[in-house]
């Protein structure tokens, strides 16, 4: 039996309604079900924060038991020393999601404080990459 905390940072909680020619017209809460229908034996357990010190506290929460986390820092991904150092310090992978393929959006979002001490990083597949992420933690 897993057990993955997804955890999305800011803005990520108007999936379906923010941009959705950018990020799709799904609700992050209707894929969710889909994927905890799908994964019965797992647990998976979702986090959103538009704050920044809460997304280090979720992540310190999920770092050093159960299978994993899936990660989309959203916005901060590009600036939050403080969330790359906190991935760095857990013990258990961090798998880093982007719905966006952002090396084809603005050069500020080519940048990633996170990257550099995740186990794998999945770009620009939609919300599909949640579950690719989930995937390959509960088969590595
Ligand atoms: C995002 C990409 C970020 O650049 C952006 O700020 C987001 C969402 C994505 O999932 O594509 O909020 O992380």
């Amino acid at each position: 039996m897993g057990s993955i905390t997804i955890i999305n940072g800011p803005n990520l909680n108007l999936l379906g309604k923010r941009e959705p020619e950018i990020y799709g017209s799904t609700s992050f809460e209707e894929a969710l079900l889909k994927w905890q229908k799908l994964y019965q034996g797992t647990e998976i357990h979702y986090q959103q924060s538009n704050i920044e010190g809460e997304l280090v506290n979720y992540i310190q929460e999920a770092g050093f038991e159960g299978t994993g986390i899936v990660l989309n820092a959203g916005a901060y991904t590009h600036t939050s020393v403080a969330i790359g150092d906190a991935v760095a310090a857990i013990s258990r992978p961090v798998i880093e999601v982007h719905i966006s393929n952002v090396y084809a959006r603005e050069e500020f979002r080519h940048k990633s404080f996170i990257s550099p001490h995740a186990s794998g990083i999945i770009i620009g597949m939609g919300l599909n990459g949640y579950k690719l992420a989930i995937d390959h933690l509960l088969h590595r």
